[in-house]
């Protein structure tokens, strides 16, 4: 399939009131300076060990070691403050404006760039959590908390810190507000059935700077394909999504970064 017939395609399913999923991983925030999760990672240290994200994002970490772990995603905040939105989050903004109740943006990013750019919550959902809020560990309530209102990503991180970050409610200790990976995606804090009924309701599914590799997002691949949707990938690097779409016939491989890819198909639907 050539890229005019994609534009083309792409019009006329926004002209038929088609639905609209973007699926975005880590990829889109690459060009605002945050690393990716499997690219080249740091290390951790607690002890005298190293530890890689995927052993420190969990829980069992966590109750093991609160404060190393929230000192480790208090770092990640701070980085995260100081990231601005690119094109590719500023595309998105623009596909919601012009697609308004056509359009689903489901995020695997917990860096807050896509609210920051200017999408609306009413079609954003956050599968894995987001870092700008903070919720009670021992689930006193479901409420988040926004993380500038116990600490200030500006501000150097001290043993004081971790004190300040308990439920305003029961004075239990707090936890960022993001699915680790010994965890469950589930609908009352990462909107899980919400997201498998928009994979079922999805006419065009963009999958953007991601390797697929986590179950949810996988799934939602899986879906379209099953239900024959349009399906485009944009990714500098082949993924496993990508290999898959080279022997669907519904499908499109976009080798580009998403801050120049996303507003280019902007610009050729002309919206
Ligand atoms: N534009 C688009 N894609 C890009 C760009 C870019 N500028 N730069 C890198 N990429 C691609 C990489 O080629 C890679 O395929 O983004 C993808 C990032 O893949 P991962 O690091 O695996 O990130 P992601 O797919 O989001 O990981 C999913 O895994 O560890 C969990 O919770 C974590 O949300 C994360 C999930």
């Amino acid at each position: 399939m050539s890229q005019p017939d994609v534009i083309a395609l792409l019009k006329k399913a926004k002209e038929n009131n088609n639905h609209f999923t973007f699926l975005v991983g880590a990829g889109l925030s690459a060009e605002s300076g945050i690393p990716t999760f499997r690219g080249e990672d740091g290390y951790w240290v607690i002890g005298s060990k190293n530890y890689h994200p995927q052993e420190m994002a969990t829980r069992q970490m966590f109750t093991k070691h609160p404060k190393e772990v929230w000192e480790w995603y208090l770092s990640r905040i701070k980085a995260y403050g100081k990231s601005i939105p690119n094109e590719g989050h500023y595309a998105l903004v623009e596909f919601e404006k012009h697609l308004q109740g056509q359009f689903s943006l489901v995020s695997q990013n917990v860096d807050g760039l896509n609210l920051k750019a200017g999408n609306s919550i009413d079609h954003f959902y956050p599968i894995h959590g987001d870092l700008t809020f903070i919720r009670c560990f021992n689930e006193c309530s479901d409420e988040l908390y926004k993380i500038r209102d116990f600490f200030n990503p500006e501000e150097e991180i001290t043993k004081e810190t971790f004190d300040r970050l308990v439920c305003p409610k029961c004075k239990g200790i707090t936890r960022p507000h993001v699915l680790w990976f010994d965890e469950a995606y589930d609908e009352k804090f990462y909107r899980l059935n919400s997201v498998l009924e928009i994979a079922e309701k999805t006419d065009v599914l963009f999958t953007i700077g991601t390797t697929g590799t986590t179950s949810l997002p996988h799934h939602i691949f899986q879906t379209a394909l099953q239900n024959r949707t349009l399906i485009i990938d944009i990714n500098p690097d082949d993924t496993i999504f990508s290999q898959v779409l080279y022997e669907y016939d519904n499908g499109f491989v976009i080798r580009e970064k998403s801050g120049s890819a996303l507003p280019k198909i902007l610009k050729r639907m002309k919206i």
